[in-house]
């Protein structure tokens, strides 16, 4: 399922930057470290097309990147800033919320929020916020577990179960690992549906 193309488009700290709404959109929302860069790039088959760290709080801007899938129209995946690193909220949390939010909350182009969750931790207060508030928002959620390979493969399924039981989800997550490779197609598919259907 790797993608014709992908290209990094802009990166925008307010906005005012944001690239004028046109291409369909899908977003990936997640606490910071829990592998949105490197997920974008496993989906899009580049590495470092969206930047990674070790360091938690990397991703401070919301990054615009082109795909060009295989089928259908091309898109826009937007890789947003992580919350809840604890560094960060201090110093940025007053300017991340509003930026993330008026994002999320005025785009008419977006289809669909991949929304991660590492699978050591689960869902957390903030995803137990967040999963509701995007789904009052009629914004199509698409629950990831990521780093699937740091649990032995007995022990993955019934984390996604809980995670789906917790978050109120309709839709099983998909098992993903950037690091092994696994999961990229299915999370293809769940996009290509999103978009799809949405449209
Ligand atoms: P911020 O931009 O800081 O919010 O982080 P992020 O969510 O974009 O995470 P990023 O992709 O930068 O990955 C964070 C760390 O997790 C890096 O050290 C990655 O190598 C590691 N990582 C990402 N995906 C996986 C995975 O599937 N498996 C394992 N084992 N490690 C992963
Ligand atoms: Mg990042």
């Amino acid at each position: 399922m790797r993608p014709r193309s992908a290209s990094f488009v802009i990166s925008a700290a307010r906005p005012d930057d944001f690239p004028p709404p046109g291409l369909p959109e899908v977003a990936f929302a997640g606490r910071s470290n829990v592998g949105k860069s490197s997920l974008i790039n496993a989906l899009a088959g580049v590495d470092g097309l969206a930047r990674t760290s070790r360091t938690p709080g990397r991703t401070r801007l919301i990054n615009w990147f082109k795909i060009e899938p295989v089928k259908g129209p091309p898109l826009h995946f937007v890789d947003l800033p992580g919350y809840g690193y604890a560094q960060v909220d201090r110093d940025m949390r007053a300017s991340w919320r509003p930026l993330i939010e008026s994002y999320l909350g005025e785009r008419p182009a977006l289809k669909a929020v991949a929304l991660l969750v590492d699978i050591r931790r689960g869902a957390e207060d903030e995803e137990l916020d967040f999963a509701p508030w995007l789904i009052d928002r009629g914004i199509t959620v698409i629950p990831v577990i990521t780093k699937a390979d740091k649990l032995g493969k007995a022990q993955r399924l019934p984390v996604a179960m809980k995670v789906k039981r917790d978050l109120g989800l309709k839709k099983e997550p998909v098992l993903f690992s950037a690091s092994e490779g696994f999961g990229i197609d299915e999370l293809w598919r769940a996009i290509l549906r999103a978009v799809e259907t949405t449209a």
